[in-house]
């Protein structure tokens, strides 16, 4: 990975910081996306305690709105003339409703559409800079979801736990639709269940939180929730592999949920349509 430009989101914490620690060891440039300049600063100075020779650029960028995600792609897009890697992994798991400047539900934006727009807004970079991947951090829960797009985007029916497995289900049945995107670009696309992880992903206030906290500790590091994701950004071996699934580090087809191909065209569309980028699916 030697001075290879990778972007990682949500570079700040949890299984990102992992992957950001994980990709420096291979003498990567990472690019450390944190939406809070002091967690980011604080992330990165650790990582350089441990790491001397860590080369880290920390970049500010929020995923919260469609203008916020336009700002970050353009960032990048300034800054690094190759970006060779993209690793969408920053997400949320609201535990209730939230609506963004847009009027979309948090978790729709910053698990579905802020990935999806990188995607599309980095890929002419990516293309040039091939070979180049973009990993997506997804979530095994997305078998729970169900995804109705008149509700979804918006937060209509909220709940805790199907709206988050809603928001990563958008994002997995987008990935055939990307994947032929790409295809003989020299740019992959794929996605992986990165294993249950004790993060502080999902934490909510009070007693219930706490009760959280604790069952949590006997769940994997992050650390161990880096390995796959960081796997298939470097492996030899997948280079040519494309819009895959990987659940852990098996290879999974996807569930017929995901498998819709009609919803993901008109998710796609709507995408396309919240965000007035211009992509055509191939
Ligand atoms: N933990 C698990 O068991 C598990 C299982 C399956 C999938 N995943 C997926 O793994 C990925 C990483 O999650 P994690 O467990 O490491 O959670 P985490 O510790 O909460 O980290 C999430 C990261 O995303 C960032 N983020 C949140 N909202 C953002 C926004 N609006 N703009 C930019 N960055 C934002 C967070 O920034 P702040 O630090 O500023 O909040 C943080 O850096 C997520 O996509 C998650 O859905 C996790």
């Amino acid at each position: 990975m030697n001075d290879r430009v990778c972007v990682v989101t949500g570079g700040n914490a949890g299984i990102g910081r992992a992957i950001v620690e994980a990709l420096a060891q291979q003498q990567a440039r990472v690019v450390l996306v944190s939406r809070d300049k002091m967690r980011g600063e604080t992330a990165v100075q650790e990582i350089h305690s441990a790491l001397p020779q860590a080369n880290i650029d920390l970049v500010v960028g929020d995923l919260s709105s469609v203008d916020k995600t336009r700002q970050l792609a353009q960032t990048l897009l300034n800054r690094y003339p190759a970006i060779h890697l993209l690793v969408n992994n920053a997400g949320v798991w609201p535990t209730q409703k939230q609506l963004n400047e847009d009027g979309l539900e948090m978790g729709f934006m910053v698990n579905h559409l802020a990935p999806f727009m990188l995607n599309q807004l980095l890929q002419e970079r990516l293309r040039a800079s091939a070979p180049a991947r973009i990993v997506n951090v997804s979530a095994g829960l997305y078998v729970n979801g169900r995804v109705d797009l008149q509700k979804t985007p918006y937060g209509h029916d909220f709940h805790p736990i199907r709206t988050y497995a809603s928001t990563k289900l958008c994002n997995l049945l987008c990935l055939p639709l990307e994947a032929a995107q790409l295809a003989g670009s020299g740019v992959t696309i794929n996605a992986v269940h990165p294993g249950v992880i004790n993060t502080k992903l999902g934490i909510m206030r009070g007693p219930l939180g706490w009760l959280m906290k604790l069952v949590k500790r006997s769940w994997a590091t992050p650390e161990q929730g880096a390995i796959v994701p960081v796997w298939l950004a470097t492996a030899p071996e997948l280079a040519e592999v494309n819009g895959r699934y990987f659940n852990e580090k098996e290879e999974t087809p996807l569930a017929e949920v995901a498998q819709n191909t009609e919803l993901a065209t008109q998710l796609w569309q709507l995408s396309l349509d919240l965000t007035q980028i211009t992509a055509a699916i191939s």
